[in-house]
């Protein structure tokens, strides 16, 4: 049933209204306006008819076959095919897909490896980090002593040199690669190399572009890295959620360090809406929609570099942009909220000149509604006309409405 009508249809329309109406305003504005957030995606329906299933009842502390709980024996079944189904996508030895978020499965990843106090070098919040990269507001700056490195100001890419001086200055027990906003491909050898050979664990972080490795669109981290942590909920198109590879040497480490040391109770319905879509990355279809998400990206970087928005690194490998709108007469903020009135949602991001906020937009969500370049190149002319001002916010929106009409997330 399609997935409105499941909502309308639904046991919740009848008992509480408030909320039902509430489920399906927020569906009718994602389905109405483009998601250009580069962490957001639309599961498929068998993912959110996993994560609305009686599975979300059962308490499932521990592991399968070794649970605190009575009843596990197929949440157990559950949790194993998920596990494997992650493994073999990734090529993993081992795999923890019980982290509840991205900032969970690097909390652990942290607590696996390091003790408080211990030096991290990972990318500074300033050109693209995540606030578990040491934000004095996260527990990983209070509990860490992070050391940042940068991109160059210049290009926009990761200064391979400085991560290298940093480490052999600062001896860090981990090195952390990983952002929320680089759009490049990161050279996981080069990380490793460095943190070999400063005798570091070497963390690849990689909650955005881990969809982009299921479907063979961009290098895995999993052969480099001692420990990958990733989200299941971006281009992965996953439940919202976190997951760990690693190596079968860390294996108990990191269980161990997921629960009992950081989370309680699994939530048996995200883990089992994770390894449906597991099942579904291991698809030919996947792998051609990972492809198009890149293609996709590569021709919305151009077309707004066309347009006159300073494009960080000159364009795009992965999902993400991140753009500089000031060319255009208009600072990040009020570009997003320009933009956003014209019913394109999208998100502010630091750029590596300055302080000032730059824009960051994906191509995730667009290319599950089936949208391609020809889609891409408009939605660029939308965007900078919204910018400059040529395009009101009406005909924005009627524009929007339009294109989403055409291609709805949930069709049906
Ligand atoms: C690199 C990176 N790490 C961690 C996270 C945190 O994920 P979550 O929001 O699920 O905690 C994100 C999410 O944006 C991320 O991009």
């Amino acid at each position: 049933m399609p997935v409105a009508q499941m909502l309308a249809a639904d046991v919740l329309s009848r008992q509480d209204p408030v909320l039902a109406e509430i489920l399906l305003s927020e569906l009718d504005r994602q389905s109405t306006t483009l998601q250009l957030i580069a962490a957001e995606n639309f599961t498929s329906p068998a993912v959110l008819a996993a994560l609305g299933s009686p599975l979300a009842n059962k308490y499932a502390e521990g592991y399968p076959g070794s649970r605190f709980h009575g009843g596990c024996e197929i949440v157990d079944v559950a949790e194993r095919i998920a596990a494997d189904r992650a493994k073999a996508l990734f090529g993993a030895d081992h795999a923890n897909v019980q982290s509840h978020s991205g900032s969970s499965a690097v909390l652990a990843a942290y607590a696996a490896l390091l003790r408080p106090g211990d030096t991290v070098l990972a990318m500074g919040l300033p050109f693209g980090g995540h606030l578990t990269h040491g934000s004095p507001a996260n527990f990983s700056g209070r509990w860490f002593d992070f050391v940042g490195y940068g991109v160059e100001a210049e290009t926009g890419l990761i200064d391979y040199d400085q991560v290298r001086t940093l480490a052999r200055t600062h001896r860090p027990k981990a090195v952390v690669c990983g952002s929320i906003s680089y759009p490049r491909h990161i050279d996981y050898a080069a990380f490793r190399e460095i943190a070999h050979e400063v005798g570091a664990y070497l963390i690849a972080d990689a909650g955005h572009p881990i969809g982009l490795v299921a479907g063979r669109a961009a290098p895995s981290p999993v052969p480099y890295a001692d420990v990958v942590c990733a989200t299941t909920h971006k281009v992965l198109r996953g439940p919202r959620g976190g997951m760990i590879l690693c190596k079968s040497e860390l294996a108990e480490r990191v269980d161990r360090a997921v629960f009992p040391f950081t989370q309680g109770g699994a939530q048996m319905n995200a883990i089992a809406a994770k390894a449906v879509a597991f099942g579904e990355a291991a698809t030919p279809a996947f792998t051609a929609y990972a492809h198009q998400v890149v293609a996709n990206a590569q021709v919305l970087a151009d077309e707004l570099g066309e347009e006159g928005l300073a494009i960080t690194t000159g364009g795009t490998d992965t999902h993400l942009i991140t753009a500089d709108p000031v060319p255009l007469g208009v600072d990040g903020r009020t570009a997003r909220g320009r933009l956003a009135a014209a019913g394109m949602v999208l998100d502010c991001c630091a750029l590596p000149h300055g302080d000032a906020r730059g824009l960051r937009l994906g191509t995730a969500a667009l290319t599950t509604q089936g949208m391609g370049e020809a889609e891409m190149a408009r939605i660029a002319v939308l965007i900078a006309g919204v910018l400059r001002e040529d395009i009101d916010a009406r005909s924005a929106r009627e524009e929007v409405r339009e294109l989403t009409g055409r291609f709805p997330p949930y069709p049906g």
